[in-house]
């Protein structure tokens, strides 16, 4: 690890210590992977009862993880669940938290006010060799970036949900983005058992410009009344091998992050007719009806 050198002679840092904000899925997935494969981990989010929230998550998936990873030792199996818990702390201050850090991933709201407040003052307390990164589904890298004075050592990294299980990492670079920052996160996207695929900055990187606009396709199909939302799902799962269908993949992902990155798309690119809005989306997010995380969204759940 290079530490107190000014940027230009920062080199390819190697990630021991990582600082996760937010502890929502997402983050809480992250600091999971992390934690699993060696890594020193802050996760940082507003409250200490989010925090237990996330490490509750974090141990529930642990557990599914090592249930088949350990099925002959299931003692094993506990014992690296707690190892693994114990690589991650928990922090509400974030400012402190970044002081040791090799790497920052903010996993927080899809706002990007929010984002650059967050970032802006992180960049004054964190070392000079610490790369920033966002796990944003569809803000601009480069607009987040835009708060900081280490454009060159600030990136994308967006994860997948489940992280413990998805395998991709997509690594974004901005035209600010120095090769050894791209280096790095690409080598710890590796160290933590995912294939990283590079992307420019541009709406939705790879995999979201292509899935959610797929699923609002879906929603559309549904409201035209040209298929039920079950048979569109069956045929997308059986006909063209998805996991789940695109109902059931938005009810998962949750709908206020599908709205909110359909949204994102079209400030980009207003005459875009796929970043096109639904009455039926907006209806069931204005009704509190996001998905499996409140019980219901397009479909129920016990
Ligand atoms: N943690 C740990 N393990 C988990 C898990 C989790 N959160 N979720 C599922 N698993 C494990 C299960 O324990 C099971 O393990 P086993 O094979 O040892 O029994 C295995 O995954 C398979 O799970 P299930 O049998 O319950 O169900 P599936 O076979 O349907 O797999 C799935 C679950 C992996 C989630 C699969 O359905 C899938 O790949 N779905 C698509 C997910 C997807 O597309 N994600 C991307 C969304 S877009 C995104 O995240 C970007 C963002 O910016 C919006």
């Amino acid at each position: 690890i290079v530490r107190g050198f000014s940027s230009s002679a920062v080199r390819n840092v190697v990630i021991k210590n990582v600082t996760i904000i937010g502890g929502g899925q997402m983050g809480a997935g992250i600091a999971q992977v992390a934690a699993s494969t060696g890594h020193s981990v802050t996760l940082v989010d507003t409250s200490g009862d989010i925090l237990k929230k996330s490490i509750k998550m974090i141990e529930g998936s642990l557990k599914r993880v090592t249930k088949k990873k350990f099925s002959d030792k299931p003692e094993a199996g506990e014992e690296f669940i707690k190892k693994v818990v114990q690589k991650v702390s928990t922090s509400t201050d974030a400012e402190s938290a970044v002081q040791g850090s090799d790497l920052v991933v903010e996993a927080i709201v899809e706002n990007l006010k929010i984002k650059q407040d967050l970032f802006s003052r992180l960049d004054k307390l964190a070392p000079p060799h610490t790369i920033f990164a966002s796990n944003t589904s569809s803000l601009s890298i480069c607009d987040i970036a835009s708060s900081t004075n280490r454009q060159d050592r600030f990136g994308g990294l967006h994860f997948f949900n489940p992280v413990a299980m998805m395998k991709l990492v997509e690594v974004i670079g901005t035209p600010a983005t120095s090769q050894d920052t791209l280096d790095s996160l690409l080598d710890f996207s590796k160290v933590l058992g995912k294939t990283p695929v590079s992307c420019k900055d541009t709406s939705g990187f790879i995999v979201n410009r292509l899935l959610v606009p797929c699923m609002m396709e879906a929603v559309r199909l549904y409201e035209r009344g040209d298929a039920s939302k079950e048979d569109i799902d069956i045929g997308m799962k059986l006909g063209a091998g998805y996991p789940m269908g695109p109902f059931e993949l938005a009810d998962y992902v949750g709908l206020d992050i599908v709205k909110a990155v359909i949204e994102a798309f079209k400030t980009k690119d207003p005459n875009n007719p796929l970043f096109d809005s639904s009455d039926l989306l907006n209806k069931l997010v204005a009704e509190g009806k996001l998905g499996i995380k409140t019980g219901e969204g397009f479909y129920k759940y016990k």
